[in-house]
């Protein structure tokens, strides 16, 4: 593993545990341009355990640190997989940056539009790479609907589409994970940002640009936070919302969700075009990562499993190891091997800082249009004209 890229992993929680799952089944896979040399976490537990897990992965025992700026001001990595609260991503991310350090940054790479664009900016005139982590459009599922929809036209040409997911199930807010989630200026916002970030990658990675948004929000869960790191206040980010996405094509689509509504239960995504609909399998935030099934106008049923065969039967063998590298179809793995193959190999990642911020300006603008009370153009939010939502985050944090 002499010339393997050195990693540290910057925040040892939930989502890191999940990225470690995926740099084992890449070595367990045979694959060596990758060891994790560092580990750092606030939470000394955390940060203890995985050192451990790494040592059960690589053989080596990773350098345990608290923050970024010691793990950077030791020069203990080459790149740095970025797996914090939101409100960190830029910090942690630029101290990485301003000492040579690649990132891979958890979605949202900015808590803000703003902060994304300073973290591009500490990249500059560098040779170094922020890649966006950002696995379900890279999960086979995914890979395979996006095929059947733009290469091969199963349903036709894009018309409209629904999502709307409600339940009651709200999050234990007393637990760290979700006490930061629930407030703006720690999350950004809630869940539009947290798991509809994935929502907002996978619908313009399959249907391009949105062109215009109009949402409303509610927050009916206004527990009170306790959080070392700011002040005691109630809850404040979205449980539900509705909100209407205009592409310039015709394409309209409909998204809502809450885990706030009281008595039954809805879940419905579905896609229609000018010869069928897709029934997506998945519940969550995540278009497509266990497929869809195709039914046609005359009554023809194709199932997601066909429809994948058939996607997998178009792929040469390059072509398979470059979208599922060793057989791999997990999204994390495959998104942890594209950020070491972009460093190692000093080529760009299947999804750079300026996608990103595409995929997210569509969750801001959602927030915009939300507190303007009136539709808003995604690339006005993208380019920083309408921010207001998020003014007072930037000012927070001094962004
Ligand atoms: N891709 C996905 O499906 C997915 C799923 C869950 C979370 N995420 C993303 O992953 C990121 C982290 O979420 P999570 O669920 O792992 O959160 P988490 O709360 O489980 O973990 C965050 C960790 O960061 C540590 N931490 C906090 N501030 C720190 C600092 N300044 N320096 C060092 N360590 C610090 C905490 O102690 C904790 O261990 C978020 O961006 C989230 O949106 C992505």
């Amino acid at each position: 593993m002499a010339d393997a890229v050195r990693l540290g992993m910057v925040g040892c929680g939930g989502i890191a545990q999940a990225h470690l799952n995926g740099y084992e089944a890449l070595v367990n896979a045979g694959y060596d341009r990758v060891v994790i040399t560092a580990v750092c976490d606030v939470s000394e537990e955390n940060a203890t355990a995985t050192a451990a897990r790494v040592e059960e992965i690589f053989g080596e025992v990773p350098q345990v640190f608290s923050t970024a700026d010691e793990m950077v001001d030791a020069g203990a990595a080459d790149a740095a997989d970025i797996c914090l609260p939101h409100a960190y991503h830029h910090t942690a991310g630029i101290t990485c940056l301003e000492g040579g350090v690649h990132v891979m940054i958890e979605k949202p790479v900015g808590i803000t539009v703003k902060a994304t664009r300073r973290l591009m900016e500490a990249a500059e005139g560098t040779d170094l790479i922020i890649a966006g982590a950002e696995q379900i459009r890279r999960c086979i599922g995914a890979r395979a609907i996006e095929w059947a929809i733009n290469d091969q036209k199963m349903y036709g040409d894009p018309l409209f589409f629904t999502q709307e997911v409600f339940s009651h199930s709200p999050f234990d807010r007393s637990s760290y994970k979700f006490a930061w989630r629930s407030l703006k200026i720690l999350g950004g916002g809630g869940q539009i940002l947290d798991g509809g970030a994935h929502f907002a990658d996978m619908v313009q990675h399959v249907f391009g640009p949105v062109d215009e948004v109009f949402c409303s929000m509610k927050t009916l869960d206004q527990t009170i936070i306790d959080l070392p790191d700011v002040e005691k206040q109630p809850a404040d980010i979205e449980d539900y919302w509705t909100a209407t996405l205009r592409w310039e094509s015709g394409l309209t689509g409909h998204w809502s969700w809450s885990n706030y509504a009281a008595g039954d239960k809805l879940s419905t995504r579905m896609y229609y075009g000018t010869e069928g609909s897709f029934a997506d399998r998945q519940e969550w935030q995540h278009p497509f990562q266990f497929g869809a099934d195709l039914t046609l106008q005359d009554g023809t049923k194709v199932p997601y499993e066909q429809i994948e065969e058939q996607f997998m039967g178009t792929l040469s063998d390059e072509e398979k190891h470059q979208l599922f590298p060793y057989g791999i179809t997990d999204g994390i793995a495959i998104e942890c091997w594209d950020f070491i193959e972009a460093v190692a190999d000093g080529r760009k990642p299947e999804i750079d800082a300026e996608e990103a911020l595409q995929a997210k300006s569509l969750c801001f603008a959602l927030y915009e249009s939300a507190h303007a009370n009136e539709p808003v153009k995604v690339a006005d939010v993208r380019d920083g004209n309408i921010s207001a939502y998020q003014d007072p985050i930037n000012e927070y944090w001094d962004i």
